[in-house]
């Protein structure tokens, strides 16, 4: 087979055989192909897309591709839960230590920040000394003791979706339904968990930018994993303005610890309880949304959520201290606080540009290899709905060096919208399928 009949093939939008896509999969592992030659099928199936049946077969390959984990070893199942990237996502930090309180293991593999989203591992890696380095055994061992961990994605997992990802991150085709579907499906399949909930969002912060794409991506995401002999449930939900009051790696860590105590914005609950409710539900710890609701609410009363994240920051070589005193966390250099030039009401803070604006205050990257800052970033003081005077601050900008700062400012400026009048109550949940 020569890869540039393949291209050729899907240029003219015809279906790959199982052959021809195992054929594509094992060159992008093993390397026998250029990167252009990737490159330009990626672009051919970016505009001509693949049917479910080649979805399928592709993610199937990206799976072989490497290490496949054995979680059975863990009594009582698994729970996994992924995002397709969003601002201010600091989900998964708040919901294994819930899942954890009530009786329900989780081991969990996240990535980095890709593009202008953010990561969960470079949000837990604020934490001073918390390792996220871990093999596959010392994963399992954790949840074995403490009930869940969370460690960063191993390369011997899905090696082509690293590859492929690499590469579709350099040539815009990032935003592809059949390339995000099977490189989600395929990682989540790999981790070996049994029950996955996708966390699919939409607009200005994500990449997927309507209610009716995501819905679209999450049913083919549902789809290929029952291809593949795996039921995966899907909660969408909106991603035009950032999740919570806090953008920045450290900034999310305090955050969730403030969920963990009692004190949440609306949006973050809202999420968060509704992929919980589907957790507990499946894992029998609750028969209804009502019961796992107060389920949820009694473990962060009772403090039990909170002491499962203490646990989690020891068993991986953080200092569980920091959940009371947050001065522990690298402190940021300067920061600028940001004033409303009239009285109103916060109708938006768009996503994307409060990401864009966190990057340049030094919390994201530009390129794969950057360093980052932890303690940079953006805390929203104000935010949808509450009301702002004249003067009254709407956000403080945190970063080590006047040029990022006075770089970031406009950027996080133009993210706010006012009105008069207040705005209606805002959900952020579309549907869960
Ligand atoms: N998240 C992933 O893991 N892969 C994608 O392609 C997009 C978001």
């Amino acid at each position: 087979m020569r890869f540039v009949d393949l291209i050729e093939k899907k240029k003219k939008g015809f279906e790959h055989t199982k052959e021809e896509i195992d054929f594509i999969v094992s060159s992008v592992t093993n390397e026998t192909v250029p990167d252009y030659q990737i490159s330009a099928w990626l672009m051919a199936v970016y505009f001509q897309g693949m049917t479910e049946t080649e979805t399928a077969y592709f993610t199937d390959a990206i799976i072989k591709s490497g290490d496949i984990i054995d979680l059975t070893s863990i009594k009582g199942g698994i729970a996994d839960k992924h995002s397709t990237g969003g601002v201010g996502d600091k989900i998964t930090i708040i919901l294994l230590p819930l899942l954890a309180a009530c009786g329900i293991p989780v081991a969990k593999l996240s990535g980095k920040g890709l593009g202008h989203t953010g990561g969960t591992i470079d949000k837990l890696e604020s934490i001073p000394g918390f390792r996220t380095d871990l093999n596959i055994e010392e994963l399992i061992a954790k949840v074995k003791e403490i009930g869940f961990a969370i460690a960063s994605q191993t390369k011997k997992l899905t090696p082509a979706d690293g590859k492929l990802y690499a590469l579709r991150d350099v040539t815009a085709t990032v935003d592809s339904m059949p390339l995000i579907a099977s490189s989600v499906v395929s990682k989540k399949i790999a981790s070996g968990a049994d029950f996955v909930v996708l966390d699919v969002k939409y607009g200005s912060g994500a990449f997927i930018k309507t209610e009716k794409e995501a819905e679209k991506l999450s049913q083919l995401m549902i789809d290929t994993a029952s291809k593949l002999g795996r039921k995966f449930n899907a909660v969408i939900s909106s991603m035009d303005q950032p999740l919570g009051r806090m953008v920045g790696n450290s900034l999310e860590i305090e955050e969730s610890i403030d969920f963990l105590k009692g004190v949440c914005t609306p949006d973050i609950k809202e999420l968060t309880y509704e992929i919980s409710a589907l957790t507990l539900i499946h894992f029998k710890k609750a028969k209804d949304k009502n019961e796992a609701f107060s389920k949820i609410d009694s473990v962060i009363k009772n403090g039990q959520a909170l002491m499962c994240l203490k646990k989690l920051i020891k068993s991986q070589g953080g200092n569980p201290d920091i959940t009371e005193d947050y001065s522990l966390f690298k402190q940021p250099g300067i920061s600028y606080e940001i004033k409303a030039d009239k009285e109103g009401y916060v109708k938006n803070i768009d996503a994307y540009k409060t990401a864009h604006a966190c990057k340049l205050l030094g919390a994201g990257r530009e390129k794969k290899t950057d360093d980052i800052d932890y303690s940079a970033g953006i805390k929203l003081n104000k935010i949808y709905g509450e009301y702002v005077k004249k003067g009254e601050t709407v956000a403080t900008l945190y970063s080590d060096s006047t040029d990022k700062l006075l770089s970031a400012i406009p950027e996080a400026k133009s993210a706010f919208e006012f009105s008069k009048d207040k705005p209606v109550e805002r959900k952020i949940v579309y549907r869960v399928i």
